[in-house]
């Protein structure tokens, strides 16, 4: 039986006993690029090699004929998500692979490792797709940055990748309403496609983490602006070369203060920096809360706190009226009227100041 098998493996990660860690050898100086086979620029013999280790070829088909302005965005933050995720997923099989302290699964290690070398090289092909159809559409080519990820073993690793691949699906639901409302038709089904085959990573990465491997039955919805932000924070400062030509805005942080949230109704903390607070009147600030395919919940401050470098607060997290599995999507977003509403997650974005705050319930 898979589930055991794997639940053996997750539990053995702690403690089954690798060769030392603490170097950083896959990725000195923080360089990922360019991987051993070329990528981000492979060869045509590469990309043979690729398209087995991925059980699969890059769509053979035409690109359409034009591309709007919102669809070229749509494929740069593709494109930097892509490299991002080949960095992690590439740095975790070389871990693996090692048998790293932390990185030695035992028992599991052999479906582990086949499953994620799928991972490295899918991914590799997203990124190719993407990056192609930039440059026929005489755009730059997005290239990777300098990253650090902030994990030790294969257990946080998992962890990590199961909350940025839950984001990646909710952002691919508003990439494919513009490729829709921008006429790009042609593109829906090959970023469908791609949400099914992340969807898959993902219930690969619950199942190890002893989650049962469907979250919700309508997984959150996102919008690029809070993919764009929350994986910056991977990325070494001023480290991507021409992560400027996209423009979207990047939003200032929201940190999630509570720990070992439950599944119920309850206030949780939050905060911001209170220089960054400053020029803002805390009453027109409204707590944001997306889950589901829900309308935007939004939640007043309360006990509202002045800190010496940070402005605390709480907000209700109504989990019993909404049943806030998986993903929640937090953001402080600036609020006019009282008796308006947000539109939807597009709209959350277009006034959010702060966020993404980032809330997984199992
Ligand atoms: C791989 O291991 C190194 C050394 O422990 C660590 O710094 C790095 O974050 C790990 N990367 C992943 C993706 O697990």
């Amino acid at each position: 039986m898979r589930a055991s098998i794997l639940s053996a493996a997750a539990l053995a990660a702690t403690l089954a006993s690798g060769a030392p860690a603490g170097k950083r050898d896959f990725s000195p100086d923080n360089t990922y690029f360019p991987l051993a086979n070329g990528f981000p620029n492979p060869s045509s013999d590469a990309i043979l090699q690729i398209q087995k280790d991925g059980h699969g070829t890059l769509p053979n088909g035409p690109l359409p004929a034009t591309l709007s302005q919102e669809g070229i965005i749509n494929l740069q933050l593709i494109a930097l998500n892509e490299l991002f995720e080949v960095a992690f997923f590439t740095e975790l099989v070389h871990n693996l692979t090692n048998k790293y302290e932390g990185y030695d699964l035992g028992y599991g290690q052999e479906y582990i490792l086949d499953a994620l070398s799928a991972v490295v090289a899918q991914e590799q092909m997203h990124l190719l797709n993407a990056n192609k159809a930039l440059e026929e559409f005489k755009v730059d080519p997005i290239q990777p940055c300098k990253y650090n990820f902030p994990v030790t073993d294969f257990q946080s690793a998992i962890a990590l990748a199961g909350t940025f691949t839950d984001l990646v699906l909710g952002t691919l639901q508003d990439v494919n309403e513009l490729f829709a409302r921008n006429q790009d038709f042609d593109l829906v089904r090959a970023v469908s496609s791609v949400i099914g085959n992340e969807a898959e990573q993902e219930g690969l990465f619950r199942l190890v983490q002893k989650k049962r491997p469907s979250a919700q039955p309508f997984l959150t919805g996102s919008a690029r602006e809070f993919a764009f932000t929350a994986i910056q924070s991977f990325m070494l400062p001023n480290s991507c070369p021409n992560i400027d030509t996209i423009p979207l805005k990047t939003f200032k942080p929201l940190t999630v203060e509570s720990k070992d949230i439950k599944r119920e109704t309850q206030n949780l903390k939050f905060s911001i920096s209170k220089k960054d607070a400053e020029i803002y009147e805390v009453e027109k600030l409204r707590l944001v809360l997306i889950n589901g395919q829900n309308k935007p919940i939004v939640e007043s401050f309360q006990n509202v706190q002045m800190l010496d470098d940070k402005v605390v607060f709480e907000a209700a997290f109504p989990w019993e009226e909404f049943v806030m599995d998986g993903l929640t999507i937090a953001a402080v977003a600036e609020w006019a009227k009282e008796t308006d509403e947000f539109a939807g997650v597009e709209d959350v974005a277009a006034k959010t100041i702060f966020g993404p705050g980032i809330i997984e319930l199992s």
